[in-house]
């Protein structure tokens, strides 16, 4: 086993925003028994484990070793006439995984292509989009804890998943490394879900195939989100907010065009890009830090934003929002 330990090296290239900070010791990692001999050599170290880097915002220089997730492979466990159990390593990318989903025409992530990011990284979040989250095709997924150096399996019970959380935001925060995720994957005919706003209109009056659907999503969303290849970004950076029913009717009054959908038992959910919208920040720009023009809940990097700068905005809205409608905005993204 060589593991190749570098020192002071930019994070840059492994962070989507395309934060330029450094990172006293890297490694990456292409194998569980790497990550093992990593974490017995480091227990006392500070650590940052970087997947796709893409739900993350560096706000300065990391003292500590970031351990970049490197493992690749996708195999099928099981099968029968309708399903497919599917093991896929932490470290593949999940765009790629989505296309070798579409390619073995097994169904249900087509409606979560193009979602930046890895593998590993999306039970962490729960990643959803177009209708569906990935707790409905979760099966369990494999993880190392950082203090005892064993792997534990964590069923969709344990993940405790939630809208964009799960237990490993939480109670587990910091505490395991994900290596490998199970999913429950279905085959043709498929089951698909069009009911997300925009999706069925796209799609027409025909019965989609997955991959038409996927094509559909990729479309939507090229033409909405900016590419973090050409744009640094992180996707969405806020939550869209949960309110209660008697607030949502005293704002109602106030904004009647308000957008809404019922959620939760007496919560309301208020789309986040429609209060930052509403406030005049898409398109907002504060030396290379902005608010895309096309989609007011992605923050951007229009090159040489340093990560304060994005935080400043992000406050700045986030208070913004607190004054104007007494919401609370989350950020979705973890800041470091
Ligand atoms: N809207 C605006 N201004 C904008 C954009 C949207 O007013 O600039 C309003 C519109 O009324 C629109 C509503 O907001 O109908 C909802 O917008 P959209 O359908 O684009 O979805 P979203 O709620 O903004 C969420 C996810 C996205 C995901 C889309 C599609 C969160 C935080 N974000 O966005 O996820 O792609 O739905 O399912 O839940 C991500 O997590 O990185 C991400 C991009």
């Amino acid at each position: 086993m060589v593991l190749n330990f570098q020192k002071d090296i930019s994070l840059r290239p492994f962070n989507t925003f395309g934060i330029d900070v450094k990172s006293k010791k890297f490694v990456g990692i292409q194998s569980t028994d790497e990550l093992k001999a990593v974490i017995k050599q480091h227990q006392e170290a500070q650590l940052l484990v970087l997947g796709g880097g893409s739900n993350l915002l560096l706000t300065q220089n990391f003292e500590g070793l970031t351990i970049r997730i490197e493992t690749r492979g996708i195999e099928i466990e099981q099968e029968d006439d309708g399903s497919a159990r599917v093991k896929v390593a932490a470290g593949e990318n999940w765009h790629d995984f989505v296309l070798w989903c579409l390619e073995n025409d097994l169904g249900g992530v087509e409606n979560l292509a193009l979602i930046p990011g890895s593998v590993g990284a999306s039970p962490i979040q729960n990643i959803g989009a177009y209708g569906v989250e990935l707790s409905e095709v979760f099966e369990s997924c494999e993880a190392l804890s950082i203090k005892t150096g064993e792997i534990k399996i964590f069923n969709k019970v344990d993940c405790q998943f939630g809208y964009r959380n799960s237990i490993f935001k939480n109670a587990l925060k910091g505490q395991y490394i994900i290596t490998s995720v199970q999913f429950n994957l279905t085959k043709a005919p498929h089951q698909v879900n069009t009911s997300y706003e925009g999706l069925s209109e796209k799609l027409g009056a025909k019965s989609p195939d997955i991959q038409s659907i996927a094509q559909a999503v990729i479309d939507i969303r090229s033409a909405k989100l900016p590419d973090p290849v050409q744009i640094g970004n992180s996707g969405s950076f806020f939550k869209n907010p949960l309110i209660p029913t008697k607030q949502f009717m005293e704002l109602q009054q106030q904004f009647p065009k308000m957008p809404h959908y019922p959620d939760q038992e007496g919560k309301i959910k208020i789309p986040a890009a429609w209060l930052i919208d509403h406030l005049g920040y898409k398109g907002y720009r504060m030396n290379d830090a902005g608010v895309h023009q096309n989609q007011a809940l992605v923050l951007v990097n229009y090159g040489d934003a340093s990560g304060a700068e994005i935080k400043k905005l992000a406050q700045a809205i986030k208070d913004s929002v607190m004054e104007n409608f007494a919401i609370n905005l989350e950020f979705e993204v973890n800041i470091l």
